[in-house]
């Protein structure tokens, strides 16, 4: 199963909208996806409409649930494994076992989907390093402002290089920096795009347009994608889900 997940360690770019919207373009295009929710502020497990209550992904880093035993199926399609805050709380005792940067790759063996798809939290500690052990590349979104940059280059250099050299995953490689939030019209986006793309920064030709839609699908219990279909940035997570499609194809 290939595992792609979505993270660098600033908040607010569109980490999670990515993951939702991009995992219903894949399902609708007929590719088994599960996403999991890596984030103690639940986020994804909100927005796709989960209750709270439900057994999270605490339980089966703790040893005890399995994965497959705390799956939810979507009506939109793709498989959650959902978050609580008591994530928070295990993160914590990670630091104490031993080889626990795997315990995600761990449980994720036994699932067969053709993709999964982790929405990583915005921190570099214990939970990142899982999602990118477990991840065979890893999709960054940032959001078009030069400050951005920075962000970019540390997530390179203390988190990506971490898992590579210290033969955590040494075949970890990065997807693409999929530029979201995008306005065209602006020229300071304009700016940081060509910014980005000169720093050597692999930006995918996919850019994700800013638009009430996303934020206004989250009281939904879908994505942009099912919420609203012709609006721009669906249109887009569509395209990128043609594009990872393509990905699963040459790597089968
Ligand atoms: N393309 C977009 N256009 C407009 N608003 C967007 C877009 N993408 C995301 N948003 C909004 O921006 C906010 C942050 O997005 P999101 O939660 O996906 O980011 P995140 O990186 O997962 O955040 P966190 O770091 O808190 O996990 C949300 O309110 C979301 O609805
Ligand atoms: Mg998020």
């Amino acid at each position: 199963m290939e595992v792609l997940t979505v993270g660098v360690q600033k908040g607010g770019v569109g980490k999670t909208s990515t993951v939702f919207a991009l995992a219903e373009a894949l399902a609708q295009n007929g590719v088994r996806v599960l996403m999991i929710d890596l984030d103690p502020q639940s986020s994804l497990t909100e927005a796709a409409g989960v209750s709270a209550e439900t057994a999270s992904i605490a339980e089966a880093l703790d040893g005890r649930a399995e994965l497959r035993d705390i799956a939810v199926q979507l009506p939109t399609g793709p498989v959650l494994i959902p978050s609580d805050l008591e994530l928070a709380a295990v993160e914590l005792t990670l630091a104490n076992r031993n080889a626990s940067e795997f315990l995600l790759t761990d449980l994720l063996t036994p699932l067969q989907f053709d993709i999964c798809l982790i929405d990583a939290p915005p921190s570099l500690g214990r939970l990142m390093i899982n999602a990118l052990v477990a991840a065979t590349e890893v999709l960054i979104p940032v959001t078009p402002q030069i400050i951005d940059m920075r962000g970019l280059r540390l997530f390179h250099r203390e988190s990506i290089s971490r898992a590579q050299h210290r033969r955590l995953n040494p075949d970890l490689k990065i997807f693409g920096v999929l530029p979201t939030m995008y306005d065209p019209r602006l020229v300071h986006h304009r700016q940081a795009l060509q910014a980005m793309k000169k720093a050597g920064f692999p930006v995918l030709d996919i850019t994700i347009s800013r638009a009430i839609a996303v934020a206004e699908a989250g009281a939904t219990g879908t994505s942009v994608v099912t919420y609203a279909p012709e609006s721009k940035p669906a249109k887009e997570y569509t395209q990128l889900g043609k594009v990872v499609k393509k990905w699963l194809r040459n790597r089968a």
